[in-house]
């Protein structure tokens, strides 16, 4: 059976591939015909495909949890904004840097400065009520400053960044820099609430916030949630172009705008299922008084509400793997615990691609994972 998966895991890929390869220029085309770019950035279609080849090659050579395409997707919009508007670009949560690298690209071009902020370590502890939060996931998506600084400066332009390190809690706060357009790819419910909190009040008036986190209902459910932007902006909910399980990001639809770009069209659905759980429920300094399944305090999964196509199994499944393949001391702790049972064994053997041995038939952690399927990426275009 595990030779099945790894043949279908093997041709998803090939396909994935061809799809991306095929994809790539039209979404070029498509992404990057925009009469909205500012003229001032004299973005001819050489430079158009110099810098659309470019961002594919870095994310060819560095792993990242977002696409070229998505990349582009943001270059569209920040081209748009002119160049007399004060404001950096802000990456929080940058991994092994390659979407860094990508952005400084951008950032580059666009004559702006790029702030990353990042732990630098990994995924945090779990704050007390965030559903996504898991301590098997404590330092995923470890990415040293070293390592992301050496990435950037291979494949991105490092004189355009500032890196600020540490946990967004303890950094977010000193912002002060206006904001033209920022990235947000931080997993955790806590941690993106912590850089609405810090980045929000210093983005520009039509400046761009963009999310990783779209394929997950509730993170959509954030920037609905009257609640949520009454309570900390005083303001109503900016909602989220583009949301939602299933809709291709930056790929055939960018919108809103009247005048569709060549090969861009509207024409895909939304749709949801009566037991889906769509509403935003981290609100740290008030604990709802009446629980329900799958919200607040209670795990989503097979007796919950279901809000991505990820459950929480799969997805602390994926963690661990990662965690494994990143971090030698945190693989040989979860590799024991893991194969000394039946489940924690199916789950790296999944994760792996390959046979898990049980506890005692051998020592040390297992292997980190070897090319193929990406256990921290799940998901085609996300981390
Ligand atoms: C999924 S990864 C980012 C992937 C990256 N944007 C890419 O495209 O390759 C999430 C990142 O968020 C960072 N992170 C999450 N919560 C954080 C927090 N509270 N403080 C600091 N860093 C945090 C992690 O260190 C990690 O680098």
């Amino acid at each position: 059976m595990l030779r099945n998966q790894r043949q279908r895991r093997r041709v998803e890929g090939w396909l994935t591939r061809v799809f991306d390869a095929l994809a790539f220029p039209v979404a070029t085309v498509s992404l990057l015909h925009n009469p909205k770019i500012h003229k001032s950035y004299r973005m001819t279609w050489r430079r158009k495909i110099a810098l659309a080849r470019r961002l594919r090659r870095t994310t060819r050579a560095v792993e990242t949890g977002t696409s070229a395409r998505v990349h582009l997707a943001m270059a569209a919009r920040i081209l748009e904004i002119p160049p007399d508007v004060e404001g950096v670009i802000v990456e929080a949560g940058s991994w092994k840097g390659g979407t860094t690298a990508n952005l400084s690209l951008i950032a580059d071009l666009a004559g702006r400065d790029l702030i990353v902020y990042d732990s630098f370590e990994g995924l945090p502890e779990p704050a007390e009520g965030d559903r996504w939060a898991s301590p098997l996931g404590q330092g995923a998506f470890h990415g040293g400053l070293d390592e992301v600084k050496a990435n950037v400066a291979a494949h991105g332009a490092i004189e355009r960044c500032e890196f600020r390190k540490g946990w967004f809690s303890d950094t977010l706060g000193d912002h002060t820099e206006p904001i033209v357009a920022m990235f947000l790819d931080v997993d955790h419910q806590a941690s993106i609430h912590q850089c609405l909190l810090g980045l929000w009040p210093h983005l520009w008036d039509r400046g761009y916030t963009f999310v990783d986190e779209y394929l997950r209902l509730d993170y959509c459910a954030l920037f609905f949630s009257e609640r949520y932007w009454r309570t900390y902006f005083d303001r109503p909910p900016p909602g989220l172009m583009g949301a939602g399980t299933g809709i291709p990001l930056g790929q055939v639809y960018v919108g809103p705008h009247r005048r569709l770009g060549p090969l861009e069209r509207a024409t895909g659905v939304a749709w949801t299922r009566k037991d889906f759980y769509g509403a935003w429920d981290y609100f740290p300094d008030d604990v709802p008084s009446v629980p329900l399944a799958g919200g607040p305090g209670e795990p989503d999964g097979v007796a919950g509400w279901t809000t991505t196509t990820v459950t929480t199994d799969e997805r602390t499944s994926w963690l661990m793997a990662a965690a494994i393949k990143d971090d030698p001391e945190i693989r040989e702790r979860l590799a024991a615990m893991l194969r000394s049972s039946d489940a924690g064994r199916d789950a790296v053997a999944a994760a792996l691609g390959r046979d898990v041995e049980p506890a005692d038939a051998g020592a040390g952690g297992e292997d980190p994972p070897s090319g193929g399927a990406d256990p921290a990426d799940p998901d085609a275009d996300r981390a």
